[in-house]
């Protein structure tokens, strides 16, 4: 049995503990109550806004029979809106919960985070870096979806550059032999070095393009589709300007109906959520028109599985 305490990076998780991990999930049913944290409780601690992440985290306590806390927007609605560290408002919560989950705009605020707690903190999403918990819940899904973690061929289109949950998929990916990724993304928007790096140290090949290459895709078991994250541009006269033209690069790699076509038939559609809504959209597939397409479970079900059993190892051991 491996240990868990924080979950900060998900270069962290070793393969036994992923196995471990997978293996309580297949077991919890999230249709069932449990009283396995009846006495335990967690604040969500969020500096950038969350739909999904909240939502299953809460839900996923509250399956388990423990109890939450929170606060959104807390460069507003905390002590931070009156100077207040973030070190100081992790050690007040520490004092208080069992664990802390925290979101926050800054790449290195796990770390920080980490370096004062005296309880377990969770990576709920740090800046353009990582998002330790949604990789976990996307590998879930392949697992189940796929039947494998090995040996896959997976396409990641859209926003490489700023997507922390296609990087934290990316170090997942690299644990496992056999498999290689395409990254489909404009020119502005692709993947970092220190990614690539990673990727060719754990002998994972990829490629990049930039356009949507049918023939990767007509190969591909899974396509993992993101957003492009605007709201990550630095602040700056020229933001608007910038916004404007990545959406224009960007606009050549919606998937729409017609690809369906190029697709195998046992491949897979996920993306992390939110979907771009408007012109923009990124995924303009309804997702009830064709069973490849698995983003609202990979998003309820196999999330909620997935966080519950990150939560019971952790907080039972
Ligand atoms: C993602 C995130 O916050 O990084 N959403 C999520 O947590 N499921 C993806 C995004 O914001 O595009």
């Amino acid at each position: 049995m491996s240990e868990l305490y924080h979950v900060i990076e998900s270069q962290q998780f070793t393969l036994e503990l992923l196995d471990e991990l997978y293996e309580m999930a297949d077991e919890l049913d999230p249709e069932r109550s449990y009283k396995f944290l009846n006495d335990k409780t967690f604040f969500l601690l969020f500096y950038e806004p969350s739909t999904r992440t909240r939502v299953s985290f809460q839900m996923a306590m509250h399956k388990l029979g423990g109890s939450s806390f929170m606060t959104e927007n807390a460069f507003k609605f905390s002590s931070v809106a009156k100077g207040e560290s973030l070190e100081d408002t992790i050690r007040y919560y520490c004092g208080m919960f069992d664990l802390i989950v925290l979101r926050h705009p800054d790449n290195n605020s796990s770390q920080d985070a980490v370096s004062v707690a005296t309880k377990p903190i969770i990576n709920g999403g740090s800046g353009s870096h990582q998002h330790p918990t949604q990789a976990l819940l996307d590998l879930y899904t392949i697992r189940c979806e796929i039947g494998r973690q090995d040996n896959l061929d997976v396409v990641m289109i859209g926003d490489p550059k700023y997507s922390r949950t296609i990087r934290s998929l990316c170090y997942l990916l690299s644990k496992y032999p056999g498999n290689h990724i395409t990254f489909l993304s404009p020119d502005s928007l692709k993947m970092g070095q220190d990614i690539k790096e990673h990727l060719t140290k754990h002998q994972i090949s990829f490629d990049e393009f930039s356009f949507l290459n049918h023939e990767v895709l007509s190969k591909a078991d899974v396509i993992y589709v993101t957003r492009i994250q605007t709201d990550r541009v630095p602040e700056d006269a020229d933001r608007q300007h910038t916004i404007d033209n990545l959406l224009a690069d960007a606009e050549p790699f919606i998937l729409k109906p017609e690809h369906l076509d190029w697709f195998k038939k046992d491949s897979i559609i996920m993306h992390p959520m939110p979907i771009q809504k408007g012109q923009n959209r990124e995924l303009q597939i309804d997702p009830e028109t064709d069973e490849r397409c698995v983003w609202i479970e990979q998003a309820n079900d196999y999330g909620l599985r997935a966080r519950m059993a990150l939560l019971l190892k952790i907080l039972n051991g």
